[in-house]
């Protein structure tokens, strides 16, 4: 074999080596490419929900409430509206049995809530509130602020809601304060419990009783 054959050699097996080291990365990139895909998957099943769109057109949201501290509020959404629920403490259900004097309709008698939550916690579960965070004047979103102290807008403040766009108040179960444009006490959306700390929003197992 000549020198010039030697080199011809050496330069065909080099340019084999580099395309099989391509095709290497190659092959290796794809699979890293899918296993990143995989790992997107994995989790979005596992927190599965249902779509925006689903959402939207009427689907229960199913809640895991073991989380939410005393006295705390969290905001879901169901239907395109802000769901809101809070852990009552007993101090705050206290609260609510006192004076209702102040209130337009302690009784929910002419406001829109299921049966089960027609009472003065107006809730299946007493601990739990949940309520459409909509004010029954003109639908702004009512703010929560339930400590006891004198407040910009009330000076014996007792917990609740107020909204601001035109001062309307509610107690800690979403009733209306009297002299406040708000007609009626906040609504009170279908829901069930189906375990201790898990609610859905949007059902209510077919009975509109406790
Ligand atoms: S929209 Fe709430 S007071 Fe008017």
């Amino acid at each position: 074999m000549s020198k010039d054959d030697v080199k011809e050699d050496r330069r065909q097996h080099k340019s084999a080596v580099t395309k099989d080291r391509r095709r290497f990365l190659v092959a290796a990139t794809s699979i890293i490419g899918a296993a990143g895909i995989l790992g997107v998957a994995v989790p979005f099943v596992k927190s599965w929900n249902p779509s925006a769109k689903a959402k939207a057109a009427g689907a229960s949201v199913k809640i895991n409430l073991s989380k939410l501290e005393p006295g705390q509020q969290i905001i879901y959404e169901w239907r395109g509206k802000p769901i809101y629920v809070v852990r009552r403490t007993p101090e705050m259900l206290k609260r609510l049995e006192d004076d209702d004097s102040k209130l337009r309709d302690p009784l929910s008698k002419k406001s829109d809530q299921p049966a089960y939550a027609k009472n003065e916690f107006r809730s299946r579960n007493k601990e739990f509130f949940i309520v459409i965070g909509i004010c029954t004047h003109l639908g702004c979103a009512p703010k929560y602020y339930p400590e006891v102290q004198p407040m910009y807008f009330d000076e014996s403040w007792q917990g609740g809601y107020h909204c601001p766009c035109h001062g309307s108040k509610f107690d800690l179960a979403g009733r209306v304060y009297k002299g406040v444009p708000a007609p009626t006490n906040l609504v009170i959306p279908p829901y069930m419990f189906i375990d201790k700390f898990i609610v859905v929003i949007g059902e209510d197992g077919g009975s509109d009783n406790a």
